[in-house]
């Protein structure tokens, strides 16, 4: 026991030690200096933009919306957004919770300088110390931070170049409190812990903080800090460290990065950790208690550990109990039913949580399709694009395979083009349409890990969001369909290539052909198979429009719905014609999809490419099977 004299000189040295720490601390003036905001992980998308002037001017409404907010709101969370003519841009920014409004808008506005020259693309992040900047051109991102493409950026990990002074005891508490960071952060309300512990025996205080992204859920952040602790584990025995995902941010070091009494007691939140260590204390003696609790732990932990890893190969898609998408389909009941495709058929599907889904009953018996059908859920299951129809689950069960899928209220393109909604769609959202598919395949087949041939581009393939913007259904599994059930047409004549029709020829450039044959739909609003009832149109869509180019009068092609001036005119023109280049034979004449997505974008005609007539097919239904 320390007396009077003795503690008063403890007491005056460790304030004395503590100030001179925290000036230390303070006065460091090298470049990670939190008030000078220095990046952690800047990443520029390349997500093609129509018009880089109408992106940037939407951007900039954005900033000064979120900007607005931080400061006339005094929040430290802001969402904005900016529709106007294409290039949407949606933006969210965030704040660590210990600052005051002006150091967040000053961290906010170091982020737009960082992003000013990233306009090759709309999607973009930046990370610092002290705050989170994204912007995308799809908004799914604010609950889901790994929705888009660039959820495979890999987390940012900044380690100090310091070693502590006494590594053992360094690593044995900050491994310990990094641990209880990662559990607590997601238990918190606001998704954010700032904390402090001292280093016992020594002399050194280590600071923690955490912060996930507001808004998505707590499995998410319990997933990013999950990781956080593994990489920030992999700096000790550094004085610092950082991390910094689309998902989450969290930091430690020896040194405050935040004011004392903005730090909160972590061992509340944990309420499970403090009740365990009140029964180890009170069971002295109780060894064999203690052994069962810890073993019991140990063995809750392998199992979790376990079950995670078998998730994690799925990346999001959920397994579903039959009984349950039973129920939520009606038992499948005909009123349910949205459509009917070669694989079966597709319910419309209300679930428990009132969430509305589609559910895609496949038709197919094979003995081996189970197996198939599993590496094609974990296969699909990883594209995320926002033109590609996401796969949200699925259920295998009493010998039948179910896939759970985004649930597009406004159907098929093909309603909007001949069918009941015909003559609904401007000349605007039609090329959006375009635009937006093209960007989907690209993906498919340039951007994806492993190349992805969807064999069955078509109108009728193709779903139309709340605003109208196309995403890409059916993937992967005509190919899974084909290799269970070779005898089914692999697609319908008028988009197949000719090479893939009548010799089974296979590439991606088979996607570039139905690409434009579906282009051409889009532009005349007729099916690729119907025959015109004027005698200059008794040929396929492809085929008519070959001649009417050869004459040079295209233009004629161009549904009479359609209301055009003289300029939309030119643009439907070039549209055509880049059309027609998809549907050259041989393949090796046909663009790419990456190199499609840069003819529209850039608004490119032809220019040296010379046109020559392609090779119809005109085989019937019949002839495939
Ligand atoms: C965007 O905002 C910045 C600064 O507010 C300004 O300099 C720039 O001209 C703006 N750009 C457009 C396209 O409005
Ligand atoms: C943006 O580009 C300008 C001109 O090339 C350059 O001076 C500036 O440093 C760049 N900014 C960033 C943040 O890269
Ligand atoms: C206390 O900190 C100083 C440096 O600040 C260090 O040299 C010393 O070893 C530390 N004392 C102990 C007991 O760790
Ligand atoms: C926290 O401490 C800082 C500096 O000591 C002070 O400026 C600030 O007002 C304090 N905040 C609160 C909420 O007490």
């Amino acid at each position: 026991m320390l007396d009077g004299p003795n503690f008063m000189l403890m007491a005056v040295l460790v304030v004395l030690l503590v100030l001179l720490l925290t000036k230390a601390g303070f006065s460091q003036s090298n470049d990670r200096d939190d008030n000078k905001n220095v990046p952690i992980a800047v990443f520029c998308g390349t997500n093609a933009v129509i018009s880089v002037p109408n992106f940037i001017k939407n951007r900039n409404s954005t900033y000064n919306d979120l900007r607005m907010q931080i400061l006339s709101q005094r929040v430290l969370y802001a969402r904005a957004q900016a529709l106007s003519a294409g290039d949407s841009v949606f933006a969210a920014a965030q704040c660590r919770n210990y600052l005051s409004v002006d150091q967040c808008v000053a961290c906010f506005d170091a982020g737009v300088s960082e992003l000013v020259n990233c306009t090759s693309g709309n999607g973009a992040s930046v990370s610092f110390d002290n705050c989170f900047l994204r912007y995308e051109d799809f908004a799914d991102f604010y609950n889901n931070p790994y929705v888009s493409e660039d959820a495979n950026i890999t987390p940012n990990v900044l380690c100090g170049d310091q070693s502590a002074s006494q590594p053992t005891v360094f690593n044995q508490v900050v491994d310990g409190f990094l641990s209880d960071l990662k559990d607590a952060t997601p238990k918190t309300s606001n998704f954010f812990v700032a904390s402090k512990r001292q280093i016992a025996g020594g002399n050194a205080t280590v600071y923690v903080t955490a912060q996930c992204i507001a808004n998505i859920n707590q499995a998410t952040c319990q997933t990013c800090m999950d990781r956080a602790y593994d990489k920030l584990n992999d700096c000790l025995p550094n004085r610092e460290g950082r991390f910094s995902d689309l998902g989450c941010f969290a930091r430690y070091s020896d040194t405050p990065f935040f004011n004392d009494n903005q730090t909160m007691d972590i061992t509340k939140v944990l309420k499970g950790h403090s009740s365990k260590s009140a029964i180890i204390g009170a069971a002295v003696g109780g060894v064999v208690l203690i052994f069962l609790i810890l073993l019991s732990w140990f063995l809750y932990r392998s199992w979790k550990k376990s079950k995670k890893t078998e998730q994690a190969k799925f990346e999001g898609a959920i397994h579903y109990n039959y009984k349950d998408l039973q129920l939520a389909t009606d038992n499948f009941s005909e009123e349910n039913i949205l459509g009917k495709g070669g694989f079966g058929e597709v319910f419309k599907a209300v679930l428990e949580d009132n969430n509305v889904v589609a559910v895609k009953k496949l038709l197919v018996q094979h003995a081996r399709a189970k197996e198939e059908f599993e590496n094609e859920v974990r296969l699909i299951s990883n594209v995320h694009h926002r033109n590609l129809l996401r796969l949200l689950g699925w259920s295998i069960e009493e010998s039948c395979l179910l896939l759970v899928l985004e649930y597009m209220p406004n159907g098929s393109l093909d309603r909007f083009l001949w069918g009941s909604k015909r003559g609904t769609l401007n000349w605007n959202q039609r090329y959006e349409i375009i635009f937006g598919i093209a960007r989907g395949l690209a993906h498919l087949h340039d951007e994806f890990h492993v190349k992805i041939v969807h064999r069955d581009i078509k109108s009728s393939n193709i779903l139309l969001s709340d605003d109208f913007k196309p995403k890409i259904a059916d993937l992967g599994w005509q190919g899974f369909n084909l290799r269970t059930k070779p005898m089914l047409a692999p697609s319908l004549p008028g988009y197949t290539a000719p090479e893939y029709a009548l010799h089974g020829v296979l590439s991606e450039k088979v996607d570039t052909y139905s690409f434009g044959i579906v282009v051409l739909e889009i532009i005349s609003g007729r099916r690729s198979t119907d025959v015109g009832s004027d005698a200059q149109s008794t040929y396929y869509l492809l085929e008519n429009t070959w001649k009417l180019y050869e004459k040079k009068i295209h233009i004629m092609v161009i549904d009479e719905t359609l209301n055009l001036n003289r300029h939309e005119q030119e643009h439907v023109t070039k549209i055509i014609e880049i059309a027609l280049l998809c549907t050259q034979s041989p393949a090796s004449n046909r663009p790419t999809m990456s190199e499609v997505v840069l003819m529209l974008q850039e608004g490119q005609s032809l220019g040296k490419r010379q046109l020559t007539r392609p090779t119809f097919v005109t085989i019937k239904i019949g002839g495939f099977i």
